[in-house]
């Protein structure tokens, strides 16, 4: 039976659909079966299949993307779940029923969250949701400054809010908006540079936790 894993937060730009996407592809190329659910209207991740199919062609893009209404999440993850072995679902900048149904869907919900004041609180409330619902959300810090002081800061204040926070974290690289734009992962683009390291590590350790 697949593994669903959400990439969720109410805070909009904190990496969601850049996770979703580059584990996506970090898992296919590993030979797992993947599929992915773009559950935001604004849907990016769908832009970034589409742009997959173009550049690798329809029926060679290794990964299987879904859209259906949130509300039959529940009747349509159970039609799926034997295909693949992981489903991932890119969440809405949101906490609403949509979002509720997503996380009480998933086996694990992974918390994407940029090391800065505002983003931890919009974070919070978002984390509050996911425990409350018996997920034990884990953070995946995003978009991370080497020896910035404020990520040390912000990591005291998510523990202190009893938060679980990822060893792995992803550095703020234009290579990861540059391969989403034309529908590849930094995996695609080789598997020994540094964001390609750092996505192997997030993928690796979000496999330990599921
Ligand atoms: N580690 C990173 N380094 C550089 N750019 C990044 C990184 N992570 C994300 N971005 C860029 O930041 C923007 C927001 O990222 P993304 O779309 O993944 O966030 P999101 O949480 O899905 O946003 P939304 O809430 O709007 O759906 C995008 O332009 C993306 O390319
Ligand atoms: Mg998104």
């Amino acid at each position: 039976m697949g593994k669903v894993i959400a990439f969720s937060n109410q805070k909009g730009g904190s990496g969601k659909t850049t996770l979703s996407a580059n584990i996506a592809v970090l898992w296919s190329n590993s030979g797992y079966k993947v599929a992915v659910i773009d559950a935001d209207a604004q849907k990016s991740l769908t832009y970034w299949i589409e742009e997959r199919k173009k550049y690798y062609g329809e029926e060679d893009i290794g990964i299987s993307s879904y859209n259906f209404d949130i509300r039959n999440i529940n009747e349509e993850l159970k039609k799926i779940k034997r295909k693949y072995d992981f489903i991932i679902i890119d969440s809405p900048p949101s906490i609403t029923y949509d979002t509720l149904q997503i996380v009480r869907a998933s086996n694990k919900v992974f918390v994407p969250a940029q090391p800065s004041p505002l983003d931890l609180m919009a974070t919070l409330p978002f984390l509050e949701l996911a425990k409350k619902e018996r997920k034990n959300p884990i953070i995946i810090l995003n978009r991370v400054m080497a020896r910035a002081k404020l990520t040390d800061a912000m990591i005291l204040r998510l523990r202190y809010a009893g938060a679980r926070i990822a060893r792995s974290r992803l550095s703020s690289k234009v290579i990861f908006a540059e391969t989403f734009s034309v529908g590849r992962g930094v995996i695609d683009i080789s598997v020994t540079s540094d964001a390609a390291k750092e996505i192997i590590n997030a993928g690796n350790e979000i496999l330990r936790n599921l």
